[in-house]
């Protein structure tokens, strides 16, 4: 796929708005989603998946990282990722957040920078507008990097 035939950002955006509509996120009310888009062009989708056990939730992030890993792809180029605050009713609440672009959290910023490396990340505001874009080094700088050795 060549670079006039490559989705927009705001597309990417797009697709990560509509997967974190599947958020599992009963204990924070906070539903996201992340698009990873590989060299080829696919995109793999993911949302927020929490647990009881609080520290087993699983970030949208890592859920899109590891779909498309586990269907053997193997080189990326941008993720997308946008979070949304509900209320106890279950509506969308822009109030708190307003215009603010997401940033992973820092244990999805090392597994995103073991397999994806230096990729793009598009942060979405609530309103899912392109908020910030960064390089993953930027928000990964001197990162842990491992090579084996023997
Ligand atoms: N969360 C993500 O899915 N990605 C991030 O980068 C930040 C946090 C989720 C985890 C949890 O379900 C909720 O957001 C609140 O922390």
């Amino acid at each position: 796929m060549d670079s006039t035939t490559k989705i927009s950002r705001e597309e990417l955006v797009e697709l990560a708005l509509k997967v974190s509509e599947n958020a599992v996120a009963h204990h924070s009310n906070f539903h996201v989603g992340a698009a990873l888009e590989t060299t080829q062009g696919e995109v793999f989708t993911g949302c927020n998946v929490e647990s009881d056990s609080y520290g087993l939730t699983i970030c949208a992030e890592r859920v899109a990282l590891t779909k498309a890993l586990s269907e053997g792809e193997r080189e990326f180029t941008r993720i997308a990722i946008v979070g949304i605050q509900h209320d106890s009713e279950g509506q969308p609440d822009f109030t708190e957040d307003s215009g603010q672009a997401l940033g992973p959290c820092g244990a999805c910023r090392q597994l995103l920078w073991d397999h994806c490396r230096d990729i793009e990340v598009i942060g979405a505001t609530p309103e899912g507008e392109v908020g910030k874009v960064w390089q993953l080094a930027e928000l990964l700088p001197d990162a842990f990097n491992y090579e084996k050795k023997t």
